[in-house]
Parts: structure tokens; C-alpha cells; sequence
């Protein structure tokens, strides 16, 4: 396959043969702007793997649940909306809803509010789960998200944890925001940041937190090309 890091191609899970689910999957979890995307765009573009933002997903359920009147607090409608995600991921790596672009539109911080507050439900999250499994074909898969590695593929080659401080996530958050020409204020976004970390870590099912031997990174102080680094070098240390 190309070195891209191909989202799955196919927008619904394909029947799990043997083969795809014995792929190796590496996992990528941690808070808000943690840097996961990049950090596993990257690696998954070195090994020749295939990528999931599982965060997409939830994303997507928001704006679609949005855009249709859905109250984040419905639970059943919500779980609904997510079973019937008419998503079309792109080799190029853009994101559909219903055939049209919304890989901007899902990154709005409101957008990224409403996915926080309605992963809460277990209806909705236990929608989404075939769907993100089916995203794991050989040669391999990199997954980052909030419960890759506890929940989603228990059964991971590696499991990292990636976190950074908060003021530092609050940081990279503003400038990206800032480059887009998007205007926001730093203590704001510390204070939304800091609202989500809790509600993720706090909610009875699938709460953030390290699966059991992940490898814990803290990226507060690393760049990006460090960061990577250390992932890879973790995985070829493992053999
Ligand atoms: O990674 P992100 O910021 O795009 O995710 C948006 C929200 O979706 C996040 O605040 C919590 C939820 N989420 C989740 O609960 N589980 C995941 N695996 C990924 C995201």
C-alpha cells in the first residue's frame, strides 16, 4: 500500500475475515489536544498502516444529531443517529456526511462539545463500536481516540497513552486556531479543555484513562518529531 495513511476505504465495517482481525493494531488514547491525530497520522504514515480517528466518529454523530434537532441529552435517538452514520471516509483523507465535505465542519469546537457530552451514552458508543472495528485491516492499524486501547481493541500490539499539561494542550489548541484565522482567547479554551477532560474521565462508561501496560508519554516538553520517535521506537523495541 501507499505510505498515506489510508482511513479505511469503506465507510461501514466490512465482516471481520480472520486475516483483518488478526491485523495488528497499535493505539493512541489521551485528552483534547493531545496532539493524538498528528502524532498518529505520523506513525501510522511510517509503518504503512491504516489510520482511524475514532474522535471523528463521535464528531460526526454531533454535527449529524445537530443538523437533524437531536437533544444531545436523547440518548436513544442518539444511539440511532450513530447506528445509521451515512460516513464516507476519503484515501484523501476527508470526511463525509451524507456525500457532503464536512472535514472542517466537524472540527468546530461546538461540534467537539456536543461529541464530549453525547459519548457519555452507552447507547451511543456501543453503536460506534463495529464500525470502528471495522477499520482494522492488515497490514495494520493505528486507532486513537479516548478508549482504544480499554475498550475498542483490548487486544493491542501497543497501547500508548499520549497526554501533555494542560496549559500546554490550551497552547497548541490556540495557535492551530490562530493559523486558520479562527479568533479564540487562551484562558477560554484552557477553561473548555478542562470541562472536557473532566467529563471524559468522569463518565461511568468507557472513561479516559491508560489501558493496564500502556505506555504512558507525556509530549508537554517533546515536538512532534520527538514524540513520533518515541512511539516507533517503543514498537520496533517490541519486536
Ligand atoms: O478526539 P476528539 O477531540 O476528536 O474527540 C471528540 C470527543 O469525542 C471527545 O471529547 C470524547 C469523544 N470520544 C470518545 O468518547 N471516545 C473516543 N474513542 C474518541 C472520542
Amino acid at each position: 500500500m501507499s505510505g498515506d495513511p489510508t482511513p479505511a476505504d469503506a465507510s461501514r465495517p466490512v465482516p471481520a475475515s480472520i486475516d483483518a482481525r488478526r491485523a495488528p493494531v497499535l493505539t493512541l488514547d489521551g485528552p483534547t489536544a493531545s496532539g493524538k491525530g498528528t502524532i498518529a497520522q505520523r506513525v501510522a504514515r511510517s509503518l504503512g498502516w491504516h489510520y482511524l480517528d475514532s474522535g471523528a466518529l463521535y464528531r460526526l454523530t454531533a454535527l449529524a444529531a445537530l443538523r437533524a434537532g437531536v437533544s444531545l441529552d436523547d440518548p436513544e435517538r442518539l444511539a440511532q443517529v450513530a447506528a445509521t452514520l451515512p460516513v464516507g471516509f476519503e484515501a484523501d483523507g476527508r470526511i463525509r456526511l451524507g456525500g457532503e465535505d464536512v472535514t472542517d465542519a466537524i472540527r468546530d469546537e461546538a461540534v467537539g462539545n456536543g461529541a464530549s457530552r453525547l459519548a457519555v451514552h452507552a447507547g451511543v458508543r456501543a453503536a460506534l463500536l463495529g464500525l470502528q472495528r471495522g477499520f482494522r485491516r492488515p497490514p495494520g492499524l493505528v486507532a486513537d481516540g479516548r478508549d482504544m486501547g480499554t475498550v475498542v481493541f483490548p487486544d493491542a500490539s501497543l497501547k500508548v497513552f499520549l497526554t501533555a499539561s494542560a496549559a500546554s494542550r490550551a497552547d497548541r489548541r490556540h495557535k492551530q486556531l490562530i493559523e486558520k484565522g479562527i479568533s479564540a482567547k487562551l484562558p477560554g479554551l484552557l477553561q473548555d479543555l478542562r470541562e472536557r477532560d473532566a467529563r471524559d474521565a468522569s463518565r461511568s462508561v468507557a472513561p479516559l484513562a491508560p489501558a493496564e501496560g500502556a505506555y504512558v508519554l507525556d509530549s508537554t516538553s517533546l515536538t512532534v518529531d520527538e514524540t513520533v520517535a518515541k512511539v516507533l521506537d517503543r514498537w520496533s523495541a517490541q519486536g
